[in-house]
C-alpha cells in the first residue's frame, strides 16, 4: 500500500507528529509539507492522511486549500485525518468543524495528535495571544505518541 501524509503547521509540532506517524506505517510512505511543497499526483496513493494544526478555530490554510482543490479525488481514497491543537477537550469537536464533511464521512480514522507550545519560535503576536489565552508562560511539548500509534494501526 502506498501512503501519502500531507500536512501543514506553523511552528513545527505538526511536522514532528507527521514524522512520528510515518515511522508507524509498515509500507512505503511519502511525506509532503504543504507549506513548502506542491502535493504529488494523488492517483499513485492508496491511503491519504491529511493533518494540520488549529489556530483560532481553523486548520492551517494550506490544508484547507489541499482539501478543497482535491475534494473529488480524495473522496475516492482510503483516508485518515488528524489535528494538532491545544484544546484537548475540544479536539474531537474541532476535528468535525475543520475538515470538509465529505472527507469526514469517509475517513477510516480521525486523530488528535497533541500539541506543542514553543514560545521561542512564535511571532510576537502569537506569543501574546497564547499567553493570554492559556495563562501559561512555559514551553510545552505534549505530542500524543499513543494516539499516533492507534491512528496508524486503524489504517495500516
Ligand atoms: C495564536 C495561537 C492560536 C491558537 N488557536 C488554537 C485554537 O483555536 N484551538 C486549539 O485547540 N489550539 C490552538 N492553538 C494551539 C496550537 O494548535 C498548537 O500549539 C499546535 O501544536 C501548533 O502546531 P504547529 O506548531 O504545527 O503549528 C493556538 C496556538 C497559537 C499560538
Amino acid at each position: 500500500m502506498r501512503t501519502l501524509i500531507a500536512f501543514a503547521g506553523k511552528y513545527g509540532s505538526t511536522k514532528k507528529a507527521a514524522h512520528l506517524l510515518r515511522d508507524k506505517f509498515s509500507g512505503e510512505v511519502t511525506l509532503v509539507n504543504l507549506t513548502e511543497e506542491k502535493p504529488p499526483d494523488l492517483d499513485t496513493f492508496d491511503l491519504v492522511v491529511i493533518g494540520g494544526s488549529i489556530y483560532a478555530g481553523f486548520i492551517r490554510p494550506e490544508v484547507r486549500k489541499f482539501c478543497r482543490d482535491n475534494l473529488a479525488t480524495l473522496t475516492g481514497k482510503k483516508l485518515g485525518l488528524f489535528v494538532c491543537c491545544g484544546l484537548e477537550n475540544k479536539a474531537e469537536e474541532q476535528i468535525k468543524t475543520v475538515f470538509p464533511r465529505e472527507l469526514l464521512s469517509r475517513a477510516m480514522a480521525t486523530g488528535y495528535f497533541g500539541y506543542e507550545v514553543n514560545y521561542d519560535q512564535m511571532s510576537f503576536l502569537d506569543r501574546i495571544i497564547m499567553r493570554l489565552v492559556s495563562g501559561q508562560k512555559e514551553n510545552q511539548f505534549c505530542l500524543r505518541e499513543e494516539n499516533i500509534e492507534k491512528f496508524a494501526a486503524e489504517l495500516d
